[in-house]
């Protein structure tokens, strides 16, 4: 049974609405791209264990709760996936970040890995890899096999927007990989790219095209 979580809910279907439109600029595409990753980590950080404390309040000690966040490790897959990062690491500001850098050849469309900094990895480690738009899931499943090459056991994706291919082709190599979603969108074109999709997140982010 694969971990599939598409989170159907009003702030996400709005603002996601907002970012594909292809007459949205990159500041508010950005500012969107970071509140739906908010939105998406609220549920995708629920199976994080809670430690109970004693908390003083101005009136009694009572009984509270802590997420030890230095044991998550947020991976964005560049580029795209840095401006998920800050979101989570409003949430989680303890969190170490890895990166990995990984593009897809236009011609080929495989995954090709030119950049890898990742803090210690071990299976108590919460590992949340970031990339807005789960295309063909080639550059998915490699920063998953890399993950895992360096003792990651427990990863969650995270992705704004998946096409069924990619889908199948993560699951199919990496049945164990939790993945949140916003929308599974309708098919990927002759290019890779997700059909309606919101055309191309790095470009449409940092406005290189
Ligand atoms: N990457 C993108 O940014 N957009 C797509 O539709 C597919 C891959």
């Amino acid at each position: 049974m694969n971990d599939l979580h598409v989170v159907d809910h009003p702030l996400i279907k709005h603002k996601l609405s907002i970012m594909r439109n292809k007459d949205t600029g990159p500041k508010e595409f950005r500012e969107l791209l970071r509140e739906i990753t908010l939105l998406l980590a609220y549920e995708a950080t629920r199976h994080l264990k809670c430690e109970e404390i004693e908390v003083e309040t101005p009136l009694a000690r009572t009984k509270g709760y802590r997420i030890d966040d230095k044991n998550v490790v947020v991976v964005p897959i560049l580029r795209a996936g840095l401006v998920m990062a800050d979101g989570i690491l409003e949430l989680l500001p303890n969190a170490s970040v890895g990166h990995i850098g990984i593009y897809r050849d236009p011609q080929t469309l495989r995954a090709v890995d030119y950049y890898c900094k990742l803090p210690p990895l071990n299976d108590h480690k919460e590992v949340f890899l970031l990339d807005p738009m789960l295309a063909t899931g080639v550059s998915s499943v490699r920063a998953l096999d890399i993950l895992k090459s360096r003792g990651a056991k427990n990863v969650t994706l995270v992705a704004l927007v998946g096409a069924p291919e990619g889908l199948d082709v993560v699951f199919k190599k990496h049945p164990d990989v939790r993945i949140y979603l916003a929308a599974v969108d309708e098919r990927l074109n002759d290019h890779g790219y997700i059909v309606p999709g919101l055309g191309d997140a790095g470009d449409r982010l940092f406005r290189t095209k």
